[in-house]
């Protein structure tokens, strides 16, 4: 034992402080600081409340009210001293309301816990954040139609198992990236209609005897409803998991693209070329340009991903209501809003000004024999052959031109009419990239035509 005295806001049964290794175990300060204006933003609301149903005087609300607003420009003005021994930012908050406005700050606390509060604040904080995901998200789809409508018909090679597969236009892969990015989009917003329900006035667990009106609080702070379970209302935190849920998702698919641009920014692919401001050079090696910022957005998905795991782990094991166990829940929010924020942001600048190396691409997207499909398509179609005839013969061409070392549209036609005597002369119209990409106009095909189609489609939605 210290030998401190004990806790100002809770020690009245407590004949002593906590041991050093105790606060420091138990102080939240460092970190949820960072809710500070949620935290105010609540206690106004409350206050409020609290007036309007008789359960406090309006003078002790105004008193209250402007201490909340002299300490949220302390904070701001960064004079505001926070104490560990206060344990979190609502304890400090209120204990410096104390020391502003007197007595009147004793009263605030009526009808409410910190549990109520904190799940409150952080509800409140992660809101803000769905918010803003939203936005970055968007103005990244903004990019990829920009570059898609750009390159509706630059063509470059289609990969399965990173093997060339089918020629593709690089448009038609921008788009794919939107497509993904619209429904982390869409996860988000699923994720602000559940949150929107207001915890505060749930009190410590079980609700409160004082004639609360939890609706008017809900309202004042921007949710559509009051929870409607005391119990669940301290004690969920599924809008902290949902975030890092739907953020490890998204990162998934960052992650994947800066898996591709990394790839792609290679001297072997050479299918871009990383502006210098989303690069770097070594320091031993002069010719080296470096796709850092790729790197790190596919690393921070592991950040994101370990927050996910951290919580989920975190909250698994909670019997109802709160355990302090929960207040482990925000760094992690914290750090994961942080990372995603950071990853999407760099993705939209990397994407906006890479440049597209199109003579790379095309020269790729026609190696590989990559129309061979076409090519097997063509005997279905002209000559009536099942496809899987045309696939065999078309083996065999393929086999032939390896062997040769040429491409498809190079083999002799007397040659491939040995392969198969339907073949005539017109079979070199569909061998090449442009050819093979444009008859691609299936819906969500990857011709020109429905490229178009899907941008113009994608752009009355942003
Ligand atoms: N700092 C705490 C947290 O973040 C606030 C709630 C404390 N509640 C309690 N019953 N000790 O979870």
């Amino acid at each position: 034992m210290t030998g401190k005295t004990s806790n100002q806001m809770w020690g009245g049964r407590f004949a002593s402080g906590p041991d050093a290794i105790m606060e420091e175990i138990n102080a939240s300060i460092d970190f949820d600081r960072k809710l500070y204006a949620q935290d105010i933003q609540g206690s106004l609301a409350h206050a409020d409340m609290l007036a309007d149903t008789g359960i406090i005087s309006a003078e002790d609300r105004d008193k209250i009210s402007a201490g909340l607003n002299t300490i949220s420009s302390e904070i701001e003005a960064g004079t505001f001293v926070f104490s560990r021994q206060l344990e979190d930012i609502h304890m400090n908050i209120e204990a410096r309301l104390a020391e502003i406005v007197g007595p009147a700050a004793g009263r605030l606390h009526t009808a409410r816990s910190r549990n109520d509060q904190v799940a409150l604040d952080f509800r409140l904080w992660v809101r803000s954040e769905l918010e803003k995901t939203q936005h970055a998200l968007t103005a990244l789809m903004t990019v990829f139609l920009d570059r898609a409508e750009e390159h509706a018909t630059t063509t470059m090679p289609g990969f399965t198992h990173l093997q060339t597969a089918q020629p593709v236009t690089f448009g038609h892969h921008c788009m794919a990236y939107v497509e993904m990015f619209a429904r982390d989009r869409s996860r988000v917003r699923d994720a602000l209609v559940r949150l929107d329900e207001c915890p505060l006035g749930a009190a410590a667990l079980a609700g409160t005897g004082f004639p609360i009106d939890r609706q008017q609080t809900a309202t004042a702070l921007g949710f559509s409803t009051p929870t409607r379970n005391s119990l669940d209302s301290v004690s969920d935190r599924d809008f902290a998991l949902e975030f890092l849920g739907l953020a490890s998702i998204c990162g998934t698919h960052l992650s994947r693209l800066a898996e591709e641009i990394v790839i792609w920014s290679t001297p072997q692919f050479g299918f871009v070329r990383l502006s210098d401001s989303f690069s770097t050079g070594s320091s031993i090696m002069p010719q080296k340009k470096n796709p850092d910022a790729a790197e790190l957005v596919r690393a921070k998905t592991g950040r994101l991903n370990g927050a996910l795991i951290g919580l989920l782990t975190v909250m698994k094991g909670l019997p109802l209501s709160y355990s302090k166990d929960m207040q482990e829940d925000k760094e992690q929010v914290f750090d994961a809003a942080k990372s995603l924020e950071l990853a999407i942001a760099a993705m939209t600048g990397m994407i906006g000004d890479m440049h597209i190396l199109k003579d790379g691409m095309k020269a790729a997207a026609g190696s590989g024999y990559s129309t061979a499909t076409d090519l097997a398509d063509w005997l279905v179609r002209e000559a009536g052959l099942p496809f899987r005839d045309a696939h065999h013969a078309t083996g065999t061409a393929v086999a032939l031109a390896e062997e040769r070392q040429c491409e498809l549209a190079e083999l002799p036609l007397a040659d491939l009419q040995k392969i198969n005597p339907a073949i005539t002369q017109d079979i070199y119209s569909v061998l090449t990239v442009e050819a093979s990409v444009a008859s691609r106009t299936s819906f969500g095909g990857t011709s020109p035509v429905r490229v178009r189609e899907q941008i113009a489609w994608w752009r009355t939605r942003l």
